[in-house]
């Protein structure tokens, strides 16, 4: 446990210092590039939080690897051993164009199991976190097992890209909820989704660092966090996702095609 207070202490540390890098640059002007499309952005403040994390982990940890979104890490082709999974700035539109709503995300797995995930919700200062069997937190408040809702009763959130590519799927899958929520920030709303404030989350291509941090929390909440096939998460590639409870997972299973 020691190790583990060790590096819980150091990743706090380092999510508040990396937030405030964030905060300074709501003073400055951002550098904004597309990389893949137009809403497909990318700001200098993704890659300097990513190299601001990377030094970090490599001056204390020289000897585990690291996969980020902005590549800055290393070439990872397998789980073997520790790897931190990151991601700088989850919800990078948000970011750019509303200044809150996105997130830092930081977990660790060694062989594949997650044992500490951190998503920092900068603005609204909230970290959830979770340590493999230890609990989930927001904050210093513990979060209780996940209620079983079914999808009727809850909010839903599904990705933007999920409403674009098909959009039927999402229809159907609102219809049948209280509601439907875009945030933008797949972290935050996994979040969210841990805490009881929606029911389930969904998305239809995820990468490693959207989905490392997240997994640990829901985890540890009693929630499922798979493919929207039902198979376990694959960790070295995109993945089309639902995290839910048992029971809204089921629903929202019956109304994919
Ligand atoms: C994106 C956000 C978004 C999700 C995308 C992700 P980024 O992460 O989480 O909500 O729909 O699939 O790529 O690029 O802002 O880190
Ligand atoms: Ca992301
Ligand atoms: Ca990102």
């Amino acid at each position: 446990m020691d190790q583990i207070e060790k590096r819980h202490s150091l990743i706090k540390a380092w999510l508040q210092e990396a937030a405030a890098l964030l905060r300074e640059s709501f003073n400055k002007e951002l550098e904004i590039k597309e990389k893949t499309s137009r809403t497909d952005l990318v700001t200098n403040m993704d890659r300097a939080i990513e190299v601001f994390l990377y030094e970090k982990i490599t001056a204390h940890f020289p000897d585990e690897r690291i996969l980020g979104e902005e590549s800055v890490g290393h070439d990872i082709q397998d789980l073997e051993g520790i790897v931190w999974i990151i991601d700088p700035i989850d919800g990078t539109l948000n970011f750019i164009k509303q200044g809150e709503n996105f997130a830092i995300m930081i977990a660790i797995y060694e062989d594949g199991v997650g044992h500490m995930g951190y998503i920092y919700d900068v603005v609204r200062d909230e970290l959830y976190f979770a340590i493999r069997d230890n609990g989930a937190y927001c904050n210093e408040r513990r979060l209780p097992l996940v209620q079983e809702l079914p999808l009727s009763e809850g909010l839903v959130a599904i990705s933007n890209r999920l409403v674009v590519a098909d959009a039927d799927e999402a229809r159907r899958i609102a219809k049948k909820s209280s509601g439907l929520r875009v945030n933008g920030s797949a972290g935050l709303e996994t979040a969210w989704v841990a805490s009881g404030k929606l029911v389930a989350y969904i998305a239809p291509s995820l990468a490693p660092w959207d989905i490392a941090a997240g997994m640990v929390i829901a985890e540890e909440v009693g929630l499922v966090y798979r493919q929207v096939t039902g198979k376990e998460i694959n960790l070295l590639q995109n993945n089309a996702v639902i995290v839910a409870n048992r029971c809204a997972f089921q629903d929202i299973r019956n109304e994919w095609r």
